[in-house]
């Protein structure tokens, strides 16, 4: 049976957005639990859009206090490196940053020489300061990246599926990616690694990677935050109905 991570950014997004106290972090990662996620995932970027420094700590009390892990996604800026050698979630998955784009756009460049040594630089950091903390990486289901990944010590990988995702919901034919991704899972598997998937899933897109049976994990955030706009507007506008009208 796979893991449900959920990715609570865009909680953060919406409190930024408005410069405002609320959403509360800790309000949504005690839901996210008490609905069964097993994991909650949040990415501190480096410009600091949605997650911020001191939301990682209130995140991850309320892990503790579920005994469920915080998956930590980050590029290797150093001091965002520091900040989880000192903050040790039970999880660290490194991505690719670029600060103009939208949204994480692919995998790791693995087989690129420079980005494989900052890579290797910044795990054996973080195995230096937090040697309990568990290791992935995000990358594309490529041959080649798959082969590189496993030269680096992780202990899982997570599958960038955003471009799936995107030719799933465009009706597009999806069996280059499932092909892939069987043939990644073959060699991550071996090698005695996790293997998870993420970005762009939706509970549609999502089915049919659940049908392959190869993924152990699926961090999921931006559709369930839009889709939780849908299924709590209604009760929320109308208790607040009643307020307005002296009823409550
Ligand atoms: N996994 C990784 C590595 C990501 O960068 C993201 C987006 O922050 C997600 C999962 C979740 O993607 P989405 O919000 O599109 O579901």
């Amino acid at each position: 049976m796979s893991r449900l991570g959920v990715n609570i950014d865009h909680v953060a997004t919406l409190r930024q957005q408005r410069g405002e106290h609320y959403p509360s972090m800790q309000r949504a990662s005690e839901l996210v639990f008490e609905a069964g996620a097993e994991q909650i995932t949040i990415h501190l970027r480096e410009d600091r859009r949605h997650i911020q420094d001191a939301d990682v700590p209130i995140v991850h009390e309320v892990c503790r206090k579920f005994g469920k892990p915080l998956n930590l996604e980050m590029g290797c800026a150093p001091e965002i490196i520091k900040l989880a050698c000192k903050q040790k979630p039970e999880w660290v998955c490194l991505v690719p940053e670029k600060r103009e784009e939208r949204t994480t756009e692919g995998g790791l460049a693995l087989t690129d020489k420079a980005v494989f040594k900052r890579l290797s630089d910044a795990i054996n950091e973080l195995k230096q300061h937090t040697p309990q903390t568990k290791i992935s990486l995000f990358i594309e289901a490529h041959a080649e990246t798959i082969d590189a990944s496993l030269k680096l010590p992780v202990h899982a990988v997570e599958i960038h599926t955003g471009d799936y995702a995107k030719d799933f919901l465009e009706n597009k034919d999806l069996s280059k990616y499932l092909h892939l991704y069987q043939a990644a899972h073959k060699k991550i598997h071996a090698a005695g690694r996790g293997f998870h998937a993420g970005h762009g899933l939706t509970d549609q897109s999502v089915r049919p990677l659940v049908k392959l049976g190869i993924f152990e994990e699926y961090n999921i955030g931006h559709w369930i935050v839009c889709e939780a706009v849908f299924k709590g507007l209604g009760p929320v506008v109308r208790e607040l109905r009643m307020i307005c009208r002296g009823e409550a």
